[in-house]
């Protein structure tokens, strides 16, 4: 009797912190088969700041998307709805990932207003502007390149998380990604279809190339900046096996998206020593 009264509490606990979403945004946890925490280990301090920055990178998804939006999205129904549906899903992601967190360690430590704020610096007050310039002098290119951005990104979170999945064994998080993984997958197949159709186009082609060989940057390094992003990937990449599996981003940029003498991840990583040759 005494169990199930706590259980209870428990879950209460849970429901009540995922209303406490990043700027009002409570997304809830419906497709989510939520099960209570007991059973999983505690996050250490830095497993947990890991869980935070990947939180962070998750939610700053609304700012993306005002970039695809502004620079053609909006103008293209399939990328409009799209991309509606994706921000709820991602700052779910996010959401569900600090709640996980909490729920097994020292969730009051993460200040949500704090995290607000990095994100919206994540996602640049200046990318819609420069979006929407960039779409009146390359036309269908900018969606292009935002696209190949999209996939790279998506396929780079899927190989974090499975990283994750292994670095984490145990906690709640680890449990939470495969729910995650299975909604980043389709959102991968969305911008790899759409990327390959706008880049039909020579010129889009040759254009979101160019972008994804100079200016695109894995797992957000660009924004997050070296040191946040040494947190997460200098945790995660221990091993040579680890450093592949990041590596492998690469070969599908090359592979399945087309992107010629495509090496994003390795390059960042043998910036940051964490190449393993
Ligand atoms: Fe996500
Ligand atoms: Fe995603």
């Amino acid at each position: 009797m005494h169990t199930r009264a706590s259980k209870s509490t428990s879950k209460l606990t849970l429901s009540n912190r995922c209303r406490v979403s990043i700027e009002g945004l409570a997304t809830g946890t419906a497709e989510i088969d939520w099960r209570l925490t007991e059973g999983f280990r505690p996050l250490t301090d830095r497993e947990l700041r890991v869980v935070e920055l990947v939180a962070l990178v998750e939610t700053s998804a609304i700012y993306q998307a005002y970039t695809g939006l502004a620079g053609g999205g909006l103008a293209d129904p399939e990328f409009a709805e799209f991309a509606a549906r994706w921000i709820v899903e991602e700052l779910r992601h996010g959401e569900l990932l600090r709640i996980a967190a909490g729920g097994t360690t020292k969730m009051s430590r993460i200040d949500l207003r704090e995290q607000a704020a990095d994100a919206r610096r994540l996602g640049t007050r200046l990318a819609p502007a420069v979006a929407r310039i960039a779409h009146v002098l390359v036309g269908d290119a900018f969606l292009a390149s935002y696209c190949i951005a999209g996939a790279l990104v998506e396929r780079s979170v899927i190989e974090t998380y499975r990283l994750m999945e292994v670095k984490l064994a145990g906690t709640a998080v680890a449990d939470l990604l495969p729910h995650i993984i299975r909604q980043e997958a389709r959102h991968l197949a969305f911008y790899e279809a759409k990327a390959n159709s706008l880049r039909r186009k020579r010129i889009a082609r040759r254009i979101s190339d160019a972008y994804a060989r100079r200016l695109w940057q894995p797992l957000a390094l660009n924004t997050l900046g070296k040191r946040h992003w040494m947190e997460i990937v200098g945790h995660l990449v221990q091993t040579p096996d680890d450093a592949r599996r990041l590596r492998a981003v690469d070969r599908y940029g090359r592979e399945r998206l087309g992107i010629v003498g495509f090496h994003g991840w390795d390059s960042a990583l043998r910036a940051n020593s964490l190449d393993f040759p």
